[in-house]
């Protein structure tokens, strides 16, 4: 269950943002998640931990954190070329850049999703695979800036379903991800414990629990836990609009969430 540990780590965030301003030893480094050498006239280590991105120019031995990146660093990788990617949560996915030692930002909208292991070859460095915390390998042909399935870019099938996602595209996309990833995380969403995310609406999240009829009540009136989730009758989203819009999310779903969705759910968790 990675994904709790994950989730754990970013509920304790709130007692981790003190500390760390000078360099502490290695005993007193957080729990590393990942680790990357970086092969740069002399050997710097980079550690991704559940409290943020630390180096160390001494083998390890002693460790600064980068300053803005207190927050769950899940991941940090060396390609064959020698750039170093890391995902942060709240911070996305990471370049470093060589000469400064400061990180770029390359995506942060990658939704509920956090990086785990990215890999790529030296022939095609503009191709990434990584996997994420669901145990599923996503793909970028960009270096990174934009990412899709392992099967490809999203494609509609039926005219309904791309109905539902030029909707989807105008109305939801903002809160519930490219799609359906999920709203990304941001420090108000890791600190605020009443805050309350868009989830995913792909295979990963729990929307295939609901029937397509609950799911069209839900998008037309709207959640009664948060306001952020509108009634959406109200913004003109018909019932015809509602029914598109779900067959758009179920296009996001594999076999098995279709074959499981609503009540027979039970019967298919592991
Ligand atoms: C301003 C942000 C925002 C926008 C825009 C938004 N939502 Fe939501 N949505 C949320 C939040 C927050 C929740 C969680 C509500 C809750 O937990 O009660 C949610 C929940 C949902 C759920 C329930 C998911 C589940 O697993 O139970 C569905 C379905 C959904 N939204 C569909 C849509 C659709 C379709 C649109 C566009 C027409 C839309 N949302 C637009 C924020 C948003």
């Amino acid at each position: 269950m990675q994904y709790l540990q994950i989730f754990a780590a970013i509920i304790l965030l709130g007692n981790s943002l003190i500390g760390y301003s000078a360099a502490i030893p290695s005993d007193q480094l957080p729990r590393i998640n990942s680790f990357a050498i970086v092969d740069n006239a002399g050997e710097q280590y980079i550690a991704a931990t559940d409290q943020g991105l630390f180096h160390s120019d001494d083998h390890g031995h002693t460790w600064e954190i980068y300053e803005g990146y207190r927050l769950p660093a899940t991941m940090v990788a060396t390609t064959p070329q020698g750039t170093v990617y890391a995902f942060v949560a709240a911070r996305g996915l990471l370049q470093l850049n060589l000469k400064t030692n400061q990180w770029l930002e390359v995506n942060n909208q990658l939704g509920s999703q956090v990086l785990r292991q990215l890999t790529t070859t030296s022939w095609t460095p503009a191709r990434l695979i990584a996997t994420n915390q669901y145990g599923k390998m996503i793909v970028s042909e960009n270096y990174g800036i934009d990412w899709h399935q392992l099967s490809g870019p999203y494609q509609a099938r039926t005219p309904t379903e791309k109905s539902g996602r030029d909707l989807y595209v105008k109305n939801c996309q903002a809160c519930h991800g490219k799609d359906g990833v999920g709203e990304t995380y941001t420090v108000q969403a890791l600190t605020d414990k009443n805050y309350i995310q868009a989830p995913a609406l792909d295979a990963s999240a729990h929307a295939w629990h609901h029937t397509d009829d609950a799911l069209v009540k839900l998008i037309l009136e709207g959640s009664s836990r948060t306001p952020r989730m509108a009634a959406w009758k109200d913004a003109d989203v018909s019932e015809h609009d509602a029914r598109d819009l779900v067959a758009y999310i179920k296009s996001l779903w594999s076999k098995r969430e279709l074959e499981c969705q609503g009540p027979k759910h039970m019967q298919c968790m592991q």
